[in-house]
């Protein structure tokens, strides 16, 4: 497995268990539990999971030691807007069970988000946060992040998958060199991605199932990648991408995929 060096010199595994949806208690924890013996290094959270102890519960169960996960939560938007960022973090950290997270996320652009940025670059530079960033940020909103800032996010997490390719807003980030994390990397629940037939046709060229297939072609366009499932085989197999490669064709044809339809909301536009 690959790492990512983040811009303050931190590695970030490329490839990240995803926890949105799952069910706190033994469902997630056994979800993380499965993908630690499976793997991954990285795990990805949020307050508004409302999974954020049984992540903690799952990672102490496994026997591996928490210096070796990547572990990722992120500020809800209600604290953003009440300006609760570091009583909020506080409380993140008591529920996973640690004394620090390697990301710290500003979970949408809430209004507030600037104003919580500078009190994540305090955590930052108290060491209680390794490294810090956005998620769900256009252009206009790192902007507005830029004109304040005395650190740089390191990494935006947005979403992305072959029918929303989101490449404007990659390429604006790596030109930043602020690392791109998606979401949905598989297009959300109940998605209709996974029976596409032009993927199914070159998930059974390379032998592979179709999410195997568009896992890789994130990590072929450098982008982190962060599947979830709550099932042991799907988590196994959405990690097991390492004995191929897509060819520039194949990697083309999903790029063309693309119908910009978003699965979420759109950044300019929640109502949460
Ligand atoms: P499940 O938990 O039943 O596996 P995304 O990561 O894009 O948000 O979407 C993940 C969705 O796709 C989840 O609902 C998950 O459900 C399902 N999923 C995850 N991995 C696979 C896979 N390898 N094959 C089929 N479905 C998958």
């Amino acid at each position: 497995m690959k790492n990512i060096t983040l811009s303050n010199g931190y590695k970030m595994p490329e490839i990240g268990f995803g926890v949105f949806q799952t069910e706190s208690g033994e469902v997630t924890e056994n979800a993380v539990i499965e993908a630690l013996k499976a793997g991954y290094r990285h795990i990805d959270t949020a307050m508004i999971y409302g999974n954020e102890e049984s992540v903690g519960v799952g990672m102490r169960k496994s026997g591996i030691s928490r210096e070796e996960i990547f572990l990722t939560t992120k500020l809800w938007n209600e604290d953003i807007r009440n300006g609760n960022a570091r009583r909020a973090f506080e409380d993140s950290l008591k529920r996973l069970g640690t004394d620090y997270v390697d990301l710290y996320l500003l979970h949408w652009p809430a209004n507030g988000y600037v104003e919580a940025w500078k009190i994540l670059e305090e955590l930052y530079n108290e060491g209680k946060i390794k490294s810090i960033g956005l998620s769900n940020f256009h252009k206009h909103h790192i902007d507005d992040i830029y004109e304040i800032c005395t650190v740089k996010p390191m990494v935006n997490q947005i979403e992305s998958n072959p029918y929303f390719a989101n490449d404007e807003l990659i390429a604006y980030c790596k030109s930043e060199n602020i690392a791109v994390q998606v979401w949905s990397p598989l297009g959300g629940n109940g998605t209709q991605i996974l029976s596409d037939p032009v993927l199914n046709e070159i998930a059974k060229k390379y032998n592979k199932c179709v999410a195997q297939i568009i896992i890789k072609w994130h990590l072929q366009r450098d982008v982190i990648v962060l599947p979830k499932s709550s099932n042991q085989n799907r988590i196994r197999m959405n990690f097991d991408v390492y004995d191929f490669e897509l060819t520039k064709e194949d990697f083309d044809i999903i790029c063309s995929l693309n119908k910009n339809k978003r699965s979420g909301a759109d950044p300019d536009n929640f109502n949460f």
